[in-house]
């Protein structure tokens, strides 16, 4: 049954979604069909097809009382929007469908696992979440709550675990056949954890472990956590608040966080190794899902909860997704690369090699808005340059700079003078290693957005960008003397040809 709630969110984005003309949204990457996005939720297959839903208001392009989103891909790049799966229409979810999970049931329909908020008031007289896990089955279209909801609460935490914090169950169905759900709580030390439950009947869950925590050492609260097998790793993501700092590796804020290490079902998840997930400014809330090739497959908000103040003025939407991602793990790293589903859309190469920059120049028909395109940066000698920049949507206005320093071995993602409308966080830097002395960068440019692949994956950043679209000239500038390769092909999304 549609609530009316639900039924009141349909119609909204069916009357106002379609008034906003393509060209002003991103061609390839995800954006709400109207009003406001945060994380990806319930990112699975289901009959076939991956799901996606997300933490949506239609309302406006604020935050708000959240509701559930909801698309579908075959093949990553092109997407069918479908009508908002979930409303905040329950006692228990009054304040809000939460961030969370969704997982194909043995008898063909689809389990949405989410957290449902609502608001109490503590000894203070304060309002304060309270936060439970819920369900609803449905066939990927139309979904009910259960009856019996929330299936988890207070009283399924561990000692010390906080109710007002306890939230983004991601569901998965074992080997075992077993459902299982990790959910980010906080600890009585203030800071995060990530808590492992097992499914039992009724949808309810038992709590198994602590998988890890933050031991106030990565982040205060752990949001959106998710757990899987790559590559003999056992991996955990989370997404942290109030990190603090270390080195180049976290930056201050909401940060990403990878955990690698075993797990044993006897003694639990032993962390050997940490890294954040994407070093560039606008990237939170990742969630993965297992194609049936076997490729373990990233989306994230490509935003950021520091950045949300840089909106554009008349923006009908806010929020995209970053371009989904093929996870490995090498060398003890996590790898990214963009879906090799988006070759397949790529038109018109463009190749210049062994090309000497000194000073700034452009080559012949590398520009645009759209594209995908590797550059090969090798010194022409030892100590050739000082720097290396790669300007991207630029006029004689704007820019958006990638600047390599082969000394310091930092890459740093520039975006100050790429539109944004508030003097907000606008550059990060980070480590990268050169193969031979080489660095390779492969950009992807969807209108709104640059997202930057270093050397095959070892490092990834990402951020939006508003810079108008007639800027679309590509520099390349050299502090000494530089070679260069440069593979470019432009996106075309408009034949109907798909991978
Ligand atoms: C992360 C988050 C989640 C929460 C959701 C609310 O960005 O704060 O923890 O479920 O957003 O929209």
């Amino acid at each position: 049954m549609t609530s009316e709630t639900l039924q009141k969110a349909r119609d909204f984005e069916a009357q106002y979604g379609p008034h906003i003309p393509g060209a002003e949204r991103p061609a390839f990457h995800v954006t709400p069909t109207i009003g406001w996005m945060n994380d990806p939720n319930g990112f699975s297959v289901y009959q076939g097809e991956y799901h996606l839903f997300y933490q949506y208001h239609p309302y406006s392009n604020e935050w708000g009382p959240m509701h559930w989103g909801h698309l579908k891909t075959r093949d990553f790049i092109r997407w069918e929007r479908l009508p908002c799966a979930l409303a905040p229409d329950e006692e228990y979810d009054a304040a809000g469908c939460f961030s969370g999970g969704a997982v194909e049931l043995p008898d063909g329909r689809q389990l949405l696992m989410y957290t449902g908020v609502r608001r109490a008031r503590n000894e203070d007289g304060f309002l304060q979440d309270v936060q439970t896990q819920c369900v609803a089955v449905g066939d990927g279209m139309d979904y009910e709550k259960y009856g019996l909801n929330p299936i988890l609460d207070a009283r399924d935490l561990p000692e010390g675990g906080s109710a007002v914090d306890f939230r983004d169950p991601k569901v998965w169905r074992g080997a075992d056949g077993n459902f299982y759900a990790v959910i980010g709580n906080r600890t009585e030390d203030g800071s995060g954890a990530v808590l492992l439950y097992r499914g039992v009947e009724n949808w309810r869950g038992e709590f198994v472990r602590t998988l890890d925590r933050s031991h106030n050492q990565y982040g205060r609260m752990w949001e959106c956590p998710d757990f899987f097998f790559l590559d003999g790793k056992q991996v955990l993501f989370t997404s942290p608040q109030d990190m603090k700092p270390i080195g180049l590796e976290f930056h201050a804020g909401n940060g990403t966080l990878c955990l690698m290490g075993s797990y044993d079902p006897e003694t639990g998840f032993a962390r050997e190794r940490v890294q954040a997930i994407d070093y560039g400014l606008d990237f939170y809330a990742p969630q993965t899902l297992e194609a049936p090739d076997g490729r373990r497959i990233m989306i994230a908000w490509m935003q950021n909860w520091d950045t949300v103040g840089g909106k554009p003025s008349h923006c009908r939407w806010f929020g995209q997704m970053t371009l989904p991602r093929e996870l490995s793990i090498e060398d003890g790293r996590l790898y990214q690369r963009p879906v090799r589903e988006l070759e397949a859309y790529r038109r018109d190469p463009v190749v210049h090699r062994q090309i000497l920059v000194s000073g700034e120049a452009n080559l012949p028909g590398v520009q645009g808005r759209m594209l995908d395109m590797t550059v090969t940066v090798r010194p022409v000698g030892h100590g050739s340059y000082r720097w290396f920049r790669l300007h991207l949507a630029k006029d004689g206005q704007h820019d958006t700079i990638l600047r390599y320093k082969p000394e310091e071995g930092i890459l740093k993602l520039d975006r100050c003078r790429s539109g944004l409308p508030r003097d907000i966080v606008h550059t990060r830097s980070f480590l990268v290693k050169p193969r031979d002395g080489e660095i390779r960068l492969r950009v992807i440019l969807d209108r709104f957005s640059v997202e930057v692949f270093v050397n095959d994956g070892e490092a990834a950043a990402s951020a939006v960008i508003y810079t108008r679209q007639e800027a679309d000239a590509i520099t390349f500038e050299a502090d000494g003397q530089v070679l260069i390769d440069v593979e470019k092909y432009d996106l075309n999304f408009d034949s109907g040809r798909e991978g």
